[in-house]
Formats: structure tokens, sequence, C-alpha cells
């Protein structure tokens, strides 16, 4: 299935949110206007303003009001990714060259603060407080997170727990708050917001671990940027993780896993991607992804039976076998 068969029924609504988004970037600094339009033109999924929208759908839907949770939190990130690139020395996204590559790590790191005060902007149009709070603790988290993966880089020691903590701030979180404040500022109860939250928390997971998993098994095509980046930047993921679990194959693993940090980025790759690939530990990874994807579903027991509804699961079905 492609994810924009699901969206067709919001495009009206999706294609208002995208002229927003373009007019939320515009700076009279021709260079800040460059980068930071440079990234939303390189396109995307948009699954988080589309979250926005269908959680609305559950109280008062006013896409008004609805715009400026979807704005602020694609801006968020894409403010998010624009760092990212900088801190995995990215050279491709969405299948474009990145900020970092285009121009430079300063350039980007810029970028990155100007996006996130266009999504400060846009939400406190919003008057609710809690709406703001909720946005600045999530922030807060995806920079825990990403700290505690450079921390953990190339640490082949790490537990599962940890790779789930970190993805969790650095990615979960996100997706999460998209859900639940769609439904706060439609004004729904608390009951519903907080169903939304963990749909979309258990979504933000297996969409996670199904991120790490392209990286090791996706195209360059899929994928929008050479697969294997994760490790040549010492990421250790979760079917890295199963696999190290394997006494039959730990030895090897880590001599390849050091052989990459040795090699600071230049190295072949090719050769870990096979031995992962035949180990178990990508199924084990995409089994807990769709253990994941049950618990979201679950998480929406009660909700009413709504179009939204049956969207919401269909694009949880989707995250987990993704392969884009
Ligand atoms: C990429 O997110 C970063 C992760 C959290 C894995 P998306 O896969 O949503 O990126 P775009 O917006 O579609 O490019
Ligand atoms: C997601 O992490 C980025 C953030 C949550 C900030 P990744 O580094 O795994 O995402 P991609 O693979 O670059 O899109
Ligand atoms: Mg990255
Ligand atoms: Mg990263």
């Amino acid at each position: 299935m492609k994810i924009i068969d699901i969206y067709s029924r919001y495009k009206k609504d999706l294609a208002n949110i995208e002229k927003e988004l373009e007019s939320s970037v515009q700076s009279d600094h021709a260079l800040l206007n460059e980068t930071s339009v440079h990234l939303l033109k390189a396109g995307g999924k948009r699954i988080r303003p589309v979250f926005v929208l269908l959680a609305g759908r559950f109280g008062n839907y006013d896409l008004e009001t609805l715009k400026n949770v979807a704005v602020s939190m694609e801006l968020i990130h894409m403010a998010s990714l624009v760092h990212d690139d900088v801190i995995d020395d990215a050279a491709t996204r969405r299948g474009q060259p990145t900020v970092k590559s285009k121009w430079d790590n300063r350039i980007a790191m810029y970028t990155g603060d100007y996006i996130f005060a266009r999504a400060l902007g846009v939400v406190t149009r919003l008057p609710q407080p809690e709406i703001h709070q909720i946005m600045s603790h999530a922030i807060v988290e995806m920079s825990v997170g990403e700290m505690e993966q450079i921390r953990f880089f190339f640490h082949t020691g790490q537990t599962v727990r940890d790779y789930l903590l970190r993805i969790k701030r650095k990615t979960a979180y996100l997706i999460a708050i998209s859900c639940q404040l769609g439904a706060v500022a439609a004004g729904a109860s608390a009951s519903v917001c907080d169903k939304l939250y963990r749909f979309g928390y258990n979504v933000g997971m297996a969409f996670q671990i199904r991120d790490d998993v392209l990286d090791l098994n996706g195209t360059e095509q899929q994928i929008g940027k050479p697969p294997g980046s994760d490790i040549k930047q010492g990421n250790i993921t979760l079917p890295v993780l199963f696999a190290l679990q394997d006494p039959q194959r730990k030895v090897l693993l880590l001599e390849q896993i050091e052989s990459i940090r040795e090699a600071e980025g230049q190295g072949d790759v090719t050769p870990f991607l096979e031995a992962i690939r035949r180990s178990g530990g990508v199924k084990r990874a995409e089994d807990l992804a769709s253990r994941y994807i049950d618990r979201a579903i679950e998480a929406l027991d009660g909700l009413p039976a709504r179009q939204a509804k049956k969207d919401l699961i269909r694009i949880a079905h989707f995250v987990g076998n993704r392969s884009y």
C-alpha cells in the first residue's frame, strides 16, 4: 500500500497545510529562505501533520486551528532532520543533498535553529500554554535522545532497553504528541487524547525500528540515502543488537564493527550488512515493530468508529511494513 492512497481523502486540507508550511519558512534573508525551502521542497511523508488532522477528527475539527499544530509539528521534525544530518554526517536526505552537504555544518546549524523558531512562532498562535509545554518537552526529549545516541556510538555492549529508550526520545515522542495535540487542539476529552497519545507512541516506536531495519536492508532509491549509514556512524540499531546476542555470530560481528570504526566512515560496510541480513536480527526487529503496531491499534479501542479511525489503522499498518 502507498501512503499517498490513504492521504487522498484529506488532499484538500493537506494542500492547505503545505501552503502554510511554505509561507511559515519565508524569510527576507535570501540564504535562510533558500536553505529552509530546500528541505521542504525535497518532499517527505508529512506523516506528523496527517496524524494531527486525523486526531482532530475526534473533537471539533477546525482546520484553521489544527493547521497551527500540524505545521509546527512538521517544522519541528524538519529542524531536527537538518541537525540530525550534521550529527550523522549525512550527504543525502529525501533523495536530495542535505543542507550540511549543499552548504555546510554552520549553515545547517542555523537553518535548524531558524526552522525551530518558526515552529514556535506558529504554535504560539494557539492560546493554550498546555500545547506549548508539551511541544517544548518533546524537543527536550528529542535532544536527549540524539545526545544519548552520540554517547552510545560504537557501544556494542548496550542493551535493547538502552536502544528502546533512545528511540522513544528521539522519534516516538514527537509522533505521540502529533496525535495527542491534534485531539487537544480540537477540544477532545482527556481520555480520547490519551488513547491517541498511546497510539502515536507505539506507531512511533515501530516507525523508528522500521527506519533502522531499512538502513540495513533497504536500497538507496527506497530510503533516499545509502544503506549502512547508521553503522558507518557508529549507531548500533536493534537488528544489530539482536544479531550480537547470537554467540555464533558475535565474534565476527564485533570484528567487523571494529574495522568499520577504524575506517572512520570510509570503509565498505557491505560485508557487515550481509552478515546482519543473514542473522535472525532483522526478523526479530520486524517482529517487535509488528507488536508495537498491534499495541497502537489496541490503543484506539473505545474511540468512535469514524473514517479517521480506519485511516489511523491503515497508516499504522503502512508504518509496520514501510519500505520508504
Ligand atoms: C525520518 O522521518 C526520521 C525518523 C524519525 C526516522 P520521516 O521518515 O518521517 O522523514 P520524512 O519526513 O518522510 O522525510
Ligand atoms: C531520526 O533519526 C532523526 C531524529 C529523530 C531527529 P535517524 O538518524 O535514524 O533518521 P534518518 O534515518 O536520518 O532519517
Ligand atoms: Mg540520520
Ligand atoms: Mg540520527
